[in-house]
């Protein structure tokens, strides 16, 4: 007898068929709608969402708000693009952001449409501002697909074969302290990562050619590690000293995912420039570079821009999603998930000594694997195992990290408690039996 294929099963072959294999499948989820933190994939079966389309619904699928904004947007005009004919939505936008988002006495915005653009952007912009050309930048790091964005992308299984890559990017060792503390306290250990800093200038890249640190100050694809915090006061004070600017990428950390609008709102250390895309608009491409005013106008005219930069539908999607933000006190809402998820995590490490470590600021919290309790020695295949079983149980959730050994939860923040308690149920199981304890 010959098994009938599911609807989803059958999207799954037609995509095999026509979609290059380059673009890459996280997750063999499919959907046919989404609201709030569920999926309803193809066949109408109910998924929760601890992905979030890679941390773009923080406020939520479809919030109501935003669907009417956008309808109500693309009855008026769809594109004029911004360089041709001024409209106010992308004025309001940079409004809003340049309030929530201040960078020193005054600040400016572009927008563009992507994560990696607008780190493009924002480098772009660093070297005007400094006429100089180096960018140093870390391992773990991830800020897009685009070639200098790739560039920039630690993770070399990310970029096989693309090459040859952007010139003058200088890589310095993310001050990851889960992994790297060894016998040393964090003060130790940060002591030593400042060191290395400055030693950067003798050993790695003259000091006086450096236009750019970039800096996730809470790694996304890398693992959910953040930055200690006594680090990124000395990465500031580095990049006075040197004339560098500094430039937080938050595309990931953004928009209520930490309890803030940025995660650098956590350090009281005020970067440079800022990048933001993702849960910004709430699904649609649009994605924000933040600066000081002085900054940001060294770039040249005609130097930054595109036809589609800060489309209306997206800019009034971004407001709409910023109010609704704002209405439900979303960063609040964070703190709660994040502690939910990181109560209930923690006793699972507790009962299970393979989880080395639970981290994370707010509600951006993930787990790492390791063999023989050991920050060194990555479980790598246990993460697979468990995206699957979580996806055959109804649970969409993602891994993350060098070594593809962390599990990341990036679940939209309107999630109800007894959605995230469920969600969570299912991923303890699945856990457990990865490890052969059930
Ligand atoms: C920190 C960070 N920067 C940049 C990007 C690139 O964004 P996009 O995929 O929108 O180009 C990402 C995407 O995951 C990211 O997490």
């Amino acid at each position: 007898m010959i098994k009938e294929l599911t609807r989803s099963q059958e999207l799954l072959n037609r995509r095999n068929n026509v979609v290059a294999n380059g673009v890459g499948v996280f997750n063999t989820a499919t959907v046919k709608e989404a609201k709030g933190a569920i999926i309803i994939d193809a066949d109408g079966n109910e998924l929760i969402d601890f992905a979030g389309g890679i941390g773009v619904v923080n406020a939520g699928h479809c919030p109501e708000p935003v669907v009417e904004a956008i309808r109500e947007q693309a009855g008026k005009y769809l594109h004029t693009s911004f360089n041709v004919v001024t409209y106010e939505p992308y004025i309001e936008l940079c409004e809003e952001l340049a309030e929530i988002l201040p960078h020193g006495d005054k600040t400016k915005v572009m927008l563009v449409s992507t994560g990696a653009e607008a780190v493009e952007n924002a480098i772009k912009i660093a070297r005007q501002a400094t006429k100089k050309p180096a960018i140093l930048c870390f391992t773990g790091a991830y800020h897009g697909r685009t070639m200098l964005a790739m560039t920039l992308t630690s993770k070399v299984s990310y970029k096989y074969d693309c090459g040859p890559f952007a010139p003058e990017v200088y890589r310095l060792p993310f001050p990851n302290f889960y992994r790297y503390q060894g016998e040393r306290d964090l003060d130790k250990f940060v002591d030593d990562e400042l060191k290395r800093l400055h030693e950067s200038a003798l050993n790695l890249v003259d000091v006086k050619s450096v236009a750019a640190v970039i800096i996730e100050p809470i790694q996304g694809e890398g693992g959910f590690n953040p930055v200690p915090k006594r680090y990124l006061e000395g990465l500031r004070a580095f990049c006075d000293e040197h004339g560098i600017m500094l430039i937080m990428d938050e595309v990931q950390s953004g928009f209520c995912r930490t309890g803030h609008w940025a995660s650098w709102q956590h350090y009281g250390v005020q970067p440079d420039i800022s990048t933001y895309a993702k849960s910004m608009g709430s699904g649609l491409p649009i994605a924000a570079v933040v600066g000081k005013a002085d900054v940001m106008d060294a770039a040249a005219s005609g130097s930054i821009g595109g036809t589609y930069i800060g489309s209306p539908i997206c800019c009034v999607a971004a407001l709409a999603t910023i109010k609704y933000m704002k209405d439900v006190n979303l960063n609040q809402r964070a703190v709660e998930v994040g502690n939910i998820i990181a109560t209930r995590l923690n006793n699972l490490k507790n009962e299970c000594p393979e989880i080395g470590d639970v981290r994370g600021i707010g509600a951006m919290i993930a787990m790492e694997f390791v063999q023989n309790g050991d920050p060194r020695q990555p479980n790598t295949e246990i993460c697979g195992k468990i995206v699957k079983g979580c996806a055959e149980n109804g649970l969409i959730v993602l891994s993350a990290g060098t070594y593809k050994n962390v599990i990341r939860i990036l679940s939209p923040l309107v999630i109800t408690n007894e959605q995230l308690n469920t969600g969570l149920s299912i991923l303890e199981n699945e856990i457990k039996k990865a490890l052969n304890k059930i």
